[in-house]
C-alpha cells in the first residue's frame, strides 16, 4: 500500500507564507518553502481549500471547486506548484467539500432563481416561515435551517448559513463530485482529503431529533454513505492506485471506518477520527472546559489501533490540524516543558500503526495563541460561540478562557519562519495576529539547534521510512491501567520496539528493566534507559 511509509503535512495555506505582501499566505509562499519540507522529509503536503469562496468558513464555503481564489494566486500558480513539489518527490493532496457549497456558489444562486433542477442539489423545504422543517441544529451554532422568503423555502447547513448541504441522493450531485476530483487527478494531484465525508448521506431530513440534541443521528455514517463513497472511488480516484484518499469523519464508529478504510473496501485509504480530541470535553461539549482525561485518552487510542488492525483497515495519526488547538499547549506543557511535551506526543503518534499527519507549526512546538479581545479572533465558529456564550450569561473573562483553549484561530496563526517582524510570514498586515511567542518559536531558530524539536521529527520521519516494523508492526498496549503512562510495543516478526511516554510532569519509576532491549530514541538525549522517565519524556526501545 502506497501510504504506509509516508508522512503527509498540512499546509493551512492562508497561513503558511505571504509571497507579495497583502498579509494572506499564497501558492508563491508554499513554493518558495517548498526547500524547507524536502529537508523535513515529508511526502505529500496537503493543502486546506483554495479554490474561489467568500471565505466565511476560510474556504471550506466553496463557490467555485475548479477556480483558485485569485488571493492564492493563479491556476498556473499551482501548477507550478505540482511540478516543483514532484521535482521534490513530493506529492499534492487537495481538500474535496462535498458536504456543502457556499451559498454564493452557482448551484445555489441558480436553486434561487427557482431553477428546480439546482433546487434539487440541494435539501430544499417547503414550510412555514416561522417553524424550521426540524429542530437540528448547525454545528456553528443556531438552527440548521434557514428560510428564504424569495421562494418561501427552506434549506439545510450543517454548519454556517452560507454553507448549504448538498443533496447526494441526486445522482446529478454524486456525478458534478466525482467530475470534479477527475479534473484535478489531470492537473497531477495524487491526494485527496474529503471534508467531513461521513455526513454526506442524510436519512431523514424532516425528521425531529427526538433526544432535542443536533439531529446528528439522522446523518452521521447515514444510510447510503459507503454506496457512494464506492461510487466515487470507481469513478474517479479509484483509477489511479498512487493517490492517496483520506476521509474527516465527524462522530464516526470503528464500525464504521472499517468499512471506509478497509483495505479490500474500495472506498478511502484512511481516515481522520476525533474521538481522542474529545477528551477534554466537559459533557461531550467542545465548549465546556475540563481537564484532559488521560485513562479516555489511552483508552481510546489503543482501541482505534486494534480495532483498525483487527479487521486490516487504517488510521490517519493525528493530534493537530486547523480546527484543534495546539497539542503541545492542549496535551504537554507549553512554557518549561515544551520541547518535551511536544517531542513526546509526536513520537506516541509517529510510532503507531497508521499514516502521520503534521500540522504546519506543529514541527517546532508552535503553541495556542491565547488572544484576548474578540477582535483578535476571526473564526466563524468562535465568533459565533462568543455571541452565544454571552448571551447565556457567562462572563467575558470566562469567554476568554474557553476561546483561549478552544478557539480554531489557535491554530491558524501564521507560521514562525524568523524574529523578523511578523515572523517573516509576511511583509504587510497578517489576516490574523501572529502569536507574540514568534521570537522565541520559530524555524529559523530551530534549524540553528541540532537538539531541536525541529530535528527530532526529521529523525521520526526517517525511522518510519527505514523500519518496515513502523509501517507494518502489530500493536499492542502496555501499561494500559498506569495512570501517567503511555506505553506500547509494536512488532514484526522478530523485531520488536517499545514505547514508553509519561504524559506528565511527574517523575515516573518503572520496575521493568527491559532486558535484551537497548534505546532506540529519547526525546531527552538519554542513551541508556534505566527505568525513570522524567516529565513528559519518552523512550523508544528496540529489541537486541
Ligand atoms: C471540517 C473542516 O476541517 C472545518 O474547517 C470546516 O469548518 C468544516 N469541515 C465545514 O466544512
Amino acid at each position: 500500500m502506497s501510504f504506509k511509509n509516508k508522512v503527509i503535512y498540512q499546509i493551512y495555506p492562508k497561513s503558511f507564507q505571504d509571497s507579495n505582501g497583502d498579509g494572506w499566505g499564497d501558492i508563491q509562499g508554499i513554493i518558495s518553502r517548498l526547500d524547507y519540507l524536502k529537508e523535513l522529509g515529508v511526502d505529500c503536503l496537503w493543502l486546506n481549500p483554495m479554490t474561489l469562496s467568500p471565505q466565511k468558513d476560510n474556504g471550506y464555503d466553496v463557490a467555485n471547486y475548479r477556480e483558485i481564489d485569485p488571493r492564492y494566486g493563479t491556476m498556473a500558480d499551482f501548477e507550478s506548484l505540482i511540478k516543483e513539489a514532484n521535482r521534490r518527490d513530493m506529492t499534492i493532496m487537495l481538500d474535496m467539500v462535498f458536504n456543502h457549497t457556499s451559498t454564493e456558489h452557482e448551484w445555489f444562486q441558480r436553486a434561487l432563481k427557482g431553477e428546480k433542477k439546482y433546487q434539487d442539489y440541494y435539501f430544499f423545504r417547503d414550510g412555514s416561515p416561522d417553524k424550521p422543517i426540524t429542530n437540528w441544529q448547525s454545528k456553528f451554532g443556531g438552527p440548521a435551517w434557514q428560510y428564504v422568503p424569495s421562494i418561501n423555502k427552506w434549506y439545510l447547513h450543517l454548519y454556517d448559513v452560507t454553507q448549504a448541504d448538498l443533496n447526494w441522493d441526486n445522482p446529478e450531485v454524486r456525478r458534478e463530485c466525482a467530475d470534479i476530483v477527475r479534473f484535478w487527478m489531470n492537473k497531477g494531484v495524487k491526494g485527496f482529503r474529503f471534508d467531513v465525508v461521513n455526513l454526506i448521506s442524510k436519512a431523514n431530513v424532516e425528521e425531529d431529533d427526538p433526544n432535542l440534541f443536533d439531529g446528528r443521528q439522522f446523518y452521521t455514517d447515514g444510510p447510503h454513505v459507503h454506496e457512494y463513497l464506492k461510487e466515487l472511488n470507481e469513478n474517479s480516484f479509484g483509477k489511479d492506485p498512487s493517490i492517496i484518499t483520506v476521509g474527516e469523519m465527524s462522530s464516526t464508529s470503528i464500525e464504521n471506518c472499517v468499512k471506509y478504510a478497509g483495505f479490500d473496501a474500495h472506498e478511502l485509504s484512511m481516515v481522520f477520527s476525533f474521538h481522542h480530541l474529545k477528551v477534554d470535553y466537559h459533557n461531550q461539549k467542545k465548549w465546556e472546559l475540563q481537564e484532559v482525561d488521560f485513562p479516555l485518552l489511552k483508552s481510546i487510542l489503543n482501541s482505534w489501533q486494534i480495532g483498525m488492525q483487527e479487521n486490516d483497515a487504517w488510521n490517519a495519526l493525528f493530534l493537530n490540524n486547523h480546527d484543534q488547538p495546539r497539542s503541545v499547549s492542549r496535551f504537554g506543557d507549553d512554557q518549561v516543558y515544551r520541547k518535551e511535551s511536544a517531542t513526546m506526543l509526536a513520537t506516541i503518534m509517529h510510532l503507531m500503526r497508521g499514516t502521520p499527519y503534521i500540522f504546519q507549526g506543529e514541527e517546532i512546538g508552535m503553541t495556542n495563541a491565547y488572544f484576548h479581545h474578540i477582535d483578535d479572533y476571526v473564526d466563524v465558529e468562535s465568533r459565533n460561540y462568543f455571541s452565544i456564550m454571552k448571551e447565556e450569561g457567562k462572563k467575558e473573562e470566562e469567554i476568554y478562557a474557553i476561546l483561549q483553549e478552544r478557539s480554531r484561530d489557535n491554530a491558524r496563526t501564521p507560521m514562525q519562519w524568523t524574529r523578523e517582524e511578523n515572523a517573516g510570514f509576511t511583509s504587510g498586515k497578517p489576516w490574523l495576529k501572529v502569536n507574540a511567542n514568534y521570537n522565541e518559536i520559530n524555524v529559523e531558530e530551530e534549524r540553528m539547534d541540532e537538539h531541536s524539536i525541529l530535528a527530532y521529527y526529521k529523525q521520526l520521519i526517517q525511522l518510519r521510512k527505514k523500519m518496515p516494523l513502523i509501517q507494518d508492526g502489530i500493536y499492542e498496549p502496555l501499561y494500559e491501567n498506569h495512570p501517567s503512562l503511555f506505553a506500547y510495543k509494536r512488532k514484526l516478526k522478530d523485531e520488536e520496539i517499545i514505547v514508553l511516554a509519561n504524559f506528565y510532569k511527574e517523575n515516573i519509576h518503572l520496575d521493568e528493566a527491559f532486558d535484551g532491549y537497548r534505546m532506540l530514541l529519547s526525546n531527552v538525549d538519554k542513551e541508556i534507559y534505566n527505568q525513570q522517565l522524567g516529565p513528559y519524556e519518552v523512550a523508544v526501545l528496540i529489541k537486541e
